[in-house]
C-alpha cells in the first residue's frame, strides 16, 4: 500500500477485461456494514486487495448500518474481522492501521432522507480529503427487503447518476435477487430507474472464484477440449455443489429460501451457462453474457409432468457428520427452523439443453446441505470407446472434472495398460492441482469481483435479463413445490441425500460420481 506500488488510474470502461488490472481511487460504501457478510467477507475482501495493491492508493470505505457506531468502533470491529477473515499471510499491523485509517462509518435508516443526507456529506468530505475524482461504488450487503428503500433513497439524494462525464457511481447488489420472476423483475425496475444497466453489478460470488473462471480458460484457451465439447463426444455431465455445513445462524433466511433459491436459481445455474455456453466472440461483458443467456433460453422449460420425474428434493434429518461420526441435528431440530418445516436442503435435478450442441445431454444438477463432504465440481463424462478390442476387459468412460472447490484443480481420467506380460488396463488420472502449480494463499472470490467493479468490468456478474432467464426457468420449480407439499425429512444428515436423487441416474443407467 506504499505510493511505489500504486495501481494507475484508468477512468475509462475497459474494452476487453483481461487487458487491464488497475482500480480507480474511490469510495466504496457498504451498506448493511455491521452484518455477517460484510464482517466475514466484504472487509477482508478489500483489506486483501489494499495489500495485495489492487485498490488504488487513494481510496475510502464508508460502513453504513442502523448499528449505532462511531468511525473508531468501526474501524476496530473492521480490524478484527481482518484478523480472524483474511487471508493470514498479508495480515500486518502497519498494513491494518493504514487500512483502518481509510474507514468511516454513518448510522441510520435505509429508508430515511436524513440519513442519505447525512451520508452525502460525508462522501463530499472524504473526495475532497483523499481526492477520490467522485467515483463512488455503492455495495448492497443487507437483507433484500430494504434494497428497494436504499435504491431509492440514493436517487433521491442525487447520487444515483454518475456526478459528471470523469467520475463514474456504481452499485453491486447482493444475491438473492429477487424471490421469483416477479419479484427480481420488479427490483430491476425500481434500480433501473435509479441507475443505468452499465452501473449495475448483479453479483454471484462463484463467478469469482478462480477455477470458476479456468473453465472459460480450459475450453476456449486451448484448442484440444473444444472439439470434443459437445453430443457427439459427452455423455452427459454433473455438477454438484454439496456443504457438508448445515444452515447455520440462516435459519430466518433460509426457511425463505430453500436450496432452490439459494443454489440453483444463482451459483448451479451460473456454472451450467458456463459449461453449455457457445465460444463468445471476445471476453467482455457483452459477448459472454450474451452467450451465457442463450443457454438459460435454450433449456427445456420445466412443466408439472417432467417435475414430478426429473427434479428430486430433499431435507436432512438428525445423522451423523462422516469426519468424525459426531451427532447432527436434522434441519428441523435447528434453531429457528419451523418443526414441520417443508423448506427442502437439497435438489438434484436433470435437465436438458435443446440447441445443436447438447441435444438429447443430460445435465444432472445437484445441490444440498449436510452432504458427507464439501465439494463443488463439474463433471465431462465423455461417451465410451466404441468398439472395444481389448475383450473381456470393462472400460468405463473417460471422464473430466474441474474441481471448483476445495482442492481446485481439473483431473483426467483415461485407461492405461498395467505393466506385464498380459493386457489389463487399468483406470488411471492426470491431475492439476492448483495448489501445487501455483501454490497456497486464499483467492477470495468477493476481492476478484469487487476489484472488477472498480475497473468497470462487468462480464463476471449478471445482466437484468441474466437473472430473470434463471427466474424463469426456476419459477414453475418453486410453484410445483408450494403446491406439492413432501414428506420431510427424507436423508440423513451426512449422507448423499435421499435415495431418490440416487434413482434419477440409475434410470438412465448412469450414476452419481460421489467424491
Ligand atoms: C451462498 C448461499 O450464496 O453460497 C449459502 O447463500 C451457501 O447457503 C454459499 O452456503 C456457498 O458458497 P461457497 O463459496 O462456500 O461454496
Amino acid at each position: 500500500m506504499t505510493a511505489s506500488k500504486i495501481a494507475s488510474i484508468e477512468t475509462s470502461e475497459p474494452e476487453n477485461r483481461s487487458s487491464i488490472s488497475a482500480a480507480d481511487p474511490c469510495t466504496i460504501v457498504i451498506f448493511g456494514a455491521s452484518g455477517d457478510l460484510s464482517r466475514r467477507k466484504l472487509v477482508p475482501a478489500l483489506y486483501g486487495l489494499a495489500a495485495r495493491n489492487c485498490l488504488a492508493r487513494r481510496f475510502a470505505i464508508i460502513g453504513f448500518s442502523r448499528t449505532p457506531m462511531t468511525d473508531e468502533a468501526f474501524r476496530k470491529t473492521a480490524i478484527d474481522s481482518v484478523k480472524k477473515f483474511a487471508d493470514a499471510s498479508t495480515v500486518r499491523e502497519e498494513e491494518c492501521t493504514e487500512f483502518a485509517n481509510a474507514l468511516a462509518y454513518v448510522a441510520g435508516e435505509y429508508h430515511h432522507a436524513d440519513a442519505f443526507e447525512k451520508l452525502k456529506s460525508r462522501l463530499e468530505e472524504l473526495d475532497r480529503e483523499h481526492k477520490l475524482n467522485g467515483n463512488r461504488l455503492f455495495y448492497l450487503a443487507t437483507p433484500p427487503d430494504v434494497y428497494p428503500g436504499i435504491i431509492e433513497q440514493l436517487n433521491r439524494a442525487g447520487l444515483a447518476k454518475n456526478p459528471n462525464g470523469k467520475s463514474w457511481t456504481r452499485i453491486i447488489i447482493e444475491k438473492p435477487y429477487g424471490r421469483d420472476l416477479a419479484s427480481a423483475r420488479k427490483l430491476n425496475q425500481t434500480v433501473l430507474q435509479a441507475f443505468d444497466e452499465s452501473q449495475i453489478y448483479r453479483i454471484d460470488h462463484y463467478l469469482g472464484k478462480d477455477t470458476v473462471q479456468n473453465l472459460m480458460v480450459l475450453r476456449f484457451g486451448n484448442g484440444i477440449f473444444e472439439p470434443l465439447w459437445n453430443r457427439n463426444y459427452v455423455d452427459h455431465v454433473q455438477i454438484t455443489a454439496g456443504e457438508t455445513l448445515g444452515v447455520e445462524q440462516r435459519a430466518a433466511f433460509y426457511e425463505t429460501a430453500g436450496a432452490t433459491r439459494d443454489m440453483i436459481q444463482s451459483h448451479v445455474l451460473q456454472l451450467t451457462s458456463l459449461v453449455a455456453m457457445e465460444p463468445p466472440a471476445a471476453f467482455d461483458a457483452t459477448a459472454v453474457r450474451n452467450e451465457k443467456i442463450k443457454v438459460l433460453q435454450s433449456i427445456r422449460p420445466f412443466t408439472p409432468e417432467s417435475i414430478k420425474t426429473n427434479i428430486v428434493r430433499g431435507q436432512y434429518g438428525p445423522g451423523s457428520a462422516s469426519e468424525d461420526e459426531s451427532l447432527l441435528a436434522g434441519y428441523q431440530g435447528e434453531p429457528g427452523v419451523a418443526k414441520n418445516s417443508t423448506t427442502e436442503t437439497f435438489v438434484a435435478a436433470c435437465l436438458l439443453i435443446d440447441n445443436w450442441r447438447w441435444a438429447g445431454v443430460p445435465f444432472y444438477l445437484r445441490t444440498g446441505k449436510r452432504l458427507p463432504s464439501r465439494v463443488t465440481e463439474i463433471a465431462i463424462q465423455f461417451r465410451r470407446a466404441p468398439h472395444l478390442v481389448f475383450s473381456g476387459q470393462d472400460l468405463s468412460s473417460n471422464e473430466l472434472v474441474l474441481n471448483v472447490q476445495p482442492d481446485e484443480g481439473i483431473s483426467i481420467s483415461f485407461h492405461a495398460k498395467l505393466p506385464g506380460q498380459e493386457m489389463k488396463l487399468k483406470r488411471v488420472t492426470m491431475d492439476f492441482s492448483y495448489q501445487a502449480e501455483f501454490g497456497g494463499g486464499e483467492r477470495s472470490a468477493y476481492a476478484t469481483l469487487i476489484n472488477d467493479c472498480m475497473r468497470g468490468d462487468a462480464t463476471l456478474f449478471d445482466r437484468a435479463d441474466g437473472v430473470e432467464a434463471a427466474w424463469a426457468l426456476v419459477d414453475p420449480i418453486l410453484n410445483y413445490f408450494q403446491a406439492h407439499k413432501p414428506k420431510f425429512p427424507n436423508y440423513a444428515a451426512g449422507t448423499w441425500g435421499p435415495r431418490e436423487a440416487d434413482e434419477l441416474l440409475e434410470r438412465d443407467g448412469r450414476h452419481w460420481r460421489n467424491s
